[in-house]
């Protein structure tokens, strides 16, 4: 599948669309091919392979020493971020509380507590209660709730510099496209809004952006 706006993207030599090569993947560590297994069990959303293995790289390349998530489920992402980087310190969200505890089991049982600061509640209140206390990131991967993503990115956007990075998971909604009702009015209105944030995105001049086919669809936002 690929991202709607690929052709006018590569017509206009603008940004263009890049396709990674899928290596074979390979965990991190047991820890993590636990917690991928996990997540596969009871069919819990987190990061495709192929989509880790770039953000391995652009996270070993960028050296982010503070990363934000939005949308931590059970800690699979916010664990291999941590484990690519071991002097960074990772910042996540997350609205649902079971998954909220059951991240705190996993990033114990992973040897990462104290390298990965959980917070409970919606990204929209955490967010802005975050900037205000003065917090400042490098890199923020936003994989929360998909018809908020301009709230959410503009949010870290505020508290990242020049040179920053921010990552967008799940641009082409395939998780919502397979689940049941995916053709309700609900649904609609999150592929709208995903829409838009891609449109703006295209034409945000505070950012230079790729977006990669990887997995369900990526984008990697450099702040200019
Ligand atoms: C795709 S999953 C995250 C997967 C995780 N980043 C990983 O790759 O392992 C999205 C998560 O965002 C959470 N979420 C949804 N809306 C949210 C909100 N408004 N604030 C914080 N978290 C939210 C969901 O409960 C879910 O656990």
């Amino acid at each position: 599948m690929r991202f709607r706006h690929d052709n006018k993207e590569e017509q206009s030599g603008n940004r263009p669309v890049i396709s990674p090569a899928t290596d074979a993947w390979q965990p991190l560590s047991d820890g993590l091919a636990w917690l991928r297994g996990v997540c596969v069990r009871r069919e819990i959303p987190t990061i495709r392979e192929d989509t880790e293995m770039v953000m391995r790289r652009i996270l070993e390349e960028a050296q982010p020493a503070r990363i934000l998530e939005v949308g931590t489920a059970i800690g699979y992402s916010a664990c291999m971020m941590a484990t690519v980087l071991p002097e960074a310190a990772v910042t996540t969200i997350e609205i649902y509380d079971r998954s909220f505890y059951d991240a705190k089991e996993a990033i114990e049982r992973l040897g990462l507590t104290g390298r990965i600061e959980q917070h409970l509640g919606d990204a929209a209140e955490v967010l802005p209660a975050l900037a205000e206390a003065g917090r400042r990131f490098d890199f923020a991967f936003i994989d929360a709730a998909k018809s908020h993503y301009r709230t959410y990115f503009e949010a870290a956007l505020s508290m990242m510099e020049s040179g920053g990075l921010i990552l967008c998971d799940n641009l082409m909604l395939g998780a919502d496209l397979t689940a049941p009702g995916s053709g309700d009015k609900r649904h609609r209105t999150s592929a709208k809004r995903m829409e838009r944030f891609l449109e703006d995105l295209r034409q945000d001049s505070r950012v230079a952006t790729d977006f990669y086919e990887c997995g369900d669809g990526l984008s990697v936002s450099r702040i200019l």
